[in-house]
């Protein structure tokens, strides 16, 4: 067959499927309209790949919607069940900093989790290190200086010591760890603090300031942006994908 036929059919058949499949959900035209639309909350402003607040699932990642608490004027998110306090985010880096919201009250977190990231969503992390608290122990390490321990009420029972640690540690013979990241910046090369010199009191002041990732995606939508469209997420194909204004411009087209 003539290949332009071919794709001439093949675009006409895609086009059919585009329509038999759309009238239930938004048009292409309403995807462009809800995706041109920021999120923008307290001093925070995100597009794609951002969620949440007026902007519908197909016009970002999943793993990235935001949340804005109108009262507090503030914007949250959770990243693999743990829940962060957004601080900021740089569209031009790709950089979220984010905090830790079970630390912005102290080190004793109500539950026990690491902060995780998924590698699909997040590029490798080379912007920090982890810490690990370590909670409810029988005896701190006499290795543990007493400004690198600190005291917390666990199951109800107060008064329980735990300790901080650079690197990521299990429990040992305590009842709980949780690996946080915390900025590299704070350990200048040459300085060479070894881990154990931290007082916690400096970690905590650190958790509160947060600490940065660095998202994927978006390379993908330079052509969409170059040809005035506003980047989106297929749910289907898990990849971006693009929206473009008005009839006569082309549909949605996976990049
Ligand atoms: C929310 O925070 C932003 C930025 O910090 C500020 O400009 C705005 O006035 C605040 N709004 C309210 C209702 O407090
Ligand atoms: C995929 O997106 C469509 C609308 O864009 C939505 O109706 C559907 O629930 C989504 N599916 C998943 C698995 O998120
Ligand atoms: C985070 O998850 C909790 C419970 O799973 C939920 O109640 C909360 O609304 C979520 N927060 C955000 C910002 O999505
Ligand atoms: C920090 O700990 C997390 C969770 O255990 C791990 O996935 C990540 O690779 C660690 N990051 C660094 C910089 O060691
Ligand atoms: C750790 O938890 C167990 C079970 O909840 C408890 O019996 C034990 O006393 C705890 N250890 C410490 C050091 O608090
Ligand atoms: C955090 O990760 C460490 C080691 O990677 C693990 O031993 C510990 O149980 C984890 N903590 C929680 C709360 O999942």
């Amino acid at each position: 067959m003539n290949s332009s036929v071919f794709s001439f059919l093949s675009e006409f058949v895609f086009l059919l499927l585009l329509f038999i499949q759309i009238p239930s959900s938004l048009s292409n035209d309403d995807l462009y309209t809800a995706c041109r639309k920021g999120f923008v909350c307290g001093g925070i402003s995100a597009g794609f790949p951002f969620l949440g607040a007026g902007r519908p699932s197909a016009c970002g990642i999943p793993e990235l919607e935001l949340k804005c608490d109108h009262e507090k004027n503030i914007t949250t998110m959770n990243i693999s069940q743990v829940a962060y306090r957004v601080l900021e985010i740089n569209r031009e880096f790709k950089t979220l900093r984010i905090a830790r919201e079970d630390y912005l009250a102290g080190l004793c977190p109500p539950q026990f989790m690491n902060s995780t990231f998924n590698p699909k969503v997040f590029e490798p992390d080379e912007d920090n290190r982890n810490f690990t608290l370590i909670y409810g122990c029988e005896d701190v390490p006499i290795t543990i200086p007493p400004y690198s321990t600190f005291k917390c009420k666990i199951k109800d029972v107060d008064g329980q010591s735990g300790y901080i640690k650079e690197g990521d540690y299990g429990p040992g013979e305590c009842n709980g760890s949780v690996i946080v990241p915390v900025p590299k910046l704070y350990f200048p090369p040459g300085l060479n603090m070894p881990a154990l010199e931290w007082k916690t009191s400096a970690l905590e002041v650190k958790l509160k300031i947060g600490f940065e990732v660095r998202w994927k995606f978006e390379r993908e939508c330079q052509e969409c942006y170059k040809s005035r469209g506003v980047c989106g997420f297929n749910n289907v194909t898990s990849q971006p994908t693009c929206y473009y204004p008005g009839m006569h411009s082309p549909p949605e087209i996976s990049l």
